[in-house]
């Protein structure tokens, strides 16, 4: 299992640069997958900080949230991980996951309160402290 994500890797490294690039859809990795889906919920909480989304899609959010972060110990496996990305320490691939998974518990409980003042000051520390945890600057979704 541990050695999956690896090959996985591998594998759509050797696509991305010898295959055409046609149809990039079937190569999205289990990793970056699970980024996505983390952006989504993210942008979602950003939302209802701004109004334009309710507490219940926000709650739905937060619970896919945490759900991908306790699933990160398993894509990003410490022994690995960082022999695949280069700015990722082993030290990080073994934090990172418990880190993730209690900013995301925050910002859910956050959430709950239906206070979007505080809802928008745990957002800040969740994208610092868990998705700042792996990555220097804060993903934003792309514009459309
Ligand atoms: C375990 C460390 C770690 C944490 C925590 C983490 N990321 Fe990532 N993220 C990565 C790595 C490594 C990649 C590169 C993945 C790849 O290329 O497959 C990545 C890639 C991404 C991408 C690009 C995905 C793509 O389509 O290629 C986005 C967006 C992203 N992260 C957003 C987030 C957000 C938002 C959070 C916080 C909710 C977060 N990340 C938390 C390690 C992390």
């Amino acid at each position: 299992m541990a050695i999956r994500p690896a090959f996985f890797m591998a594998a759509s490294l050797l696509l991305t640069t010898c295959a055409p690039r046609q149809d990039t859809s079937t190569q999205v990795t289990p990793q970056a997958e699970s980024m996505q889906h983390m952006l989504v919920a993210i942008e979602t909480v950003r939302n209802y900080v701004r109004n334009t989304t309710t507490q219940r899609e926000a709650e739905a959010a937060t619970a896919d949230l945490a759900t991908w972060a306790g699933k990160l110990g398993e894509l990003f496996p410490p022994a690995t991980a960082p022999k695949l990305y280069v700015d990722m320490t082993t030290d990080m691939a073994r934090e990172a996951p418990g880190v993730m998974i209690a900013s995301a518990t925050a910002l859910r409980s956050a959430v709950a309160t239906g206070r979007l003042p505080i809802v928008a000051m745990q957002l800040e520390r969740t994208e610092k402290d868990g998705c700042g945890f792996c990555h220097r600057r804060p993903y934003r979704m792309p514009p459309p």
